[in-house]
């Protein structure tokens, strides 16, 4: 039997890629009314802007009807910097999607848990970062981990880590951290199904199983063009046309962005300890420089504006 959601409203934090693509999938696809907030206005604006550009183009590739886009639109509802989480009260599941920090992403669930209380399921789009550590940071004030309070708060969070491009890749993985409930576990999958994904289930590791595997490879290359051991177009065309891989690993860090790439690498890195996954150093030198590929315009590659 399958197992319902239950969710009515979608909370999600953060408008980059991934929020509003994770916006685009819940109101289109899973058809439930989605409220989006950012700290950053002009960030809502360009990602709300890119959605109609999205939702047009599937119109007029006949995917979706006019009407279906119109209703998917409508469905989406901007919370503003200034209302802060609180603007997130409605949400019985909110999925934060920020960028790759712990410190940041303990804040952002202390605030959720703080300013919406116990009962929505709080999931996050880490791609990295242990959804554990995450739970406990949910803990009410003066409450501890084996208080029943404690308990019920850190039990109804999740890892639920979507896929760039999110409205096209068909992944979704679910990770459960040491305290997630079996409940939230099952709505939490129940939603990724309704939002057209496939799901599978990953152990709360440093990077899951998805970037325990693709990061080192990245990295790897990175590590390819440092030594000089073949070009930045040789090493994509080598996988792209030796492996049908549709990027390049050069190609594709840029698209994941050079500042996630290195945030999830340095995970693996201090998270298990082993020398192995220690990051380029070039890559590190790509984000001093603030090159962080396709978002920023320069990364491997150029992007004109
Ligand atoms: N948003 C929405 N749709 C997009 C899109 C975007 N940003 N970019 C492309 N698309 C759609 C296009 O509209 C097109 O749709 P259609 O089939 O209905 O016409 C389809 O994708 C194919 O696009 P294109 O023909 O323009 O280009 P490609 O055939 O080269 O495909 C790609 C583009 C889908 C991005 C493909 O290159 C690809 O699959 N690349 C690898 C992506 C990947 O590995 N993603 C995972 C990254 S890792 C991650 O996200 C995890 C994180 O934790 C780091």
């Amino acid at each position: 039997m399958s197992i319902a959601h239950g969710i009515k409203t979608l909370g999600i934090l953060g408008s980059g890629q991934m929020g509003l693509g994770i916006a685009y999938v819940a109101a289109l696809r899973a058809r439930v009314p989605v409220l989006i907030h950012d700290r950053s206005e002009a960030q809502l604006k360009k990602g709300l802007a890119f959605m109609d550009k999205l939702l047009e183009k599937d119109v007029a590739k006949g995917k979706i009807t006019s009407t279906d886009a119109k209703e998917a639109r409508d469905r989406v509802t901007v919370v503003l910097p200034d209302r802060g989480l609180v603007g997130l009260r409605d949400a019985d599941m909110v999925i934060e999607a920020v960028s790759e920090n712990l410190s940041l992403k303990e804040a952002i669930f202390r605030g959720l848990s703080a300013e919406l209380g116990p009962e929505p399921i709080l999931a996050s789009n880490t791609s990295s970062i242990s959804i554990t550590k995450i739970a406990a940071a949910t803990l009410p004030d003066g409450e501890g981990a084996s208080s029943e309070k404690g308990k019920k708060s850190a039990s109804r969070v999740v890892g639920l880590h979507f896929f760039n491009p999110v409205p096209v890749m068909k992944l979704v993985e679910l990770i459960s951290a040491l305290q997630t409930s079996k409940d939230t576990l099952d709505r939490a999958r129940a939603f990724a199904i309704a939002c057209g994904k496939e799901v599978t289930t990953s152990q709360d590791v440093p990077g899951f199983v998805s970037n325990a595997l693709l990061m080192p490879f990245i990295n790897e290359a990175i590590m390819c063009l440092e030594k000089g051991v073949a070009t930045r177009d040789d090493i994509d065309k080598t996988l792209k046309l030796g492996m049908n891989h549709p990027m390049g690993p050069l190609q594709l860090a840029d698209f994941i962005g050079l500042d996630t790439c290195l945030a999830i690498q340095q995970t693996l890195y201090t998270g298990t300890g082993d020398s192995k996954y220690r990051p380029s150093i070039l890559l590190e030198r790509l984000v001093d420089a603030q090159w962080l590929g396709k978002k920023s315009g320069k990364g491997f590659y150029e992007y004109p504006a």
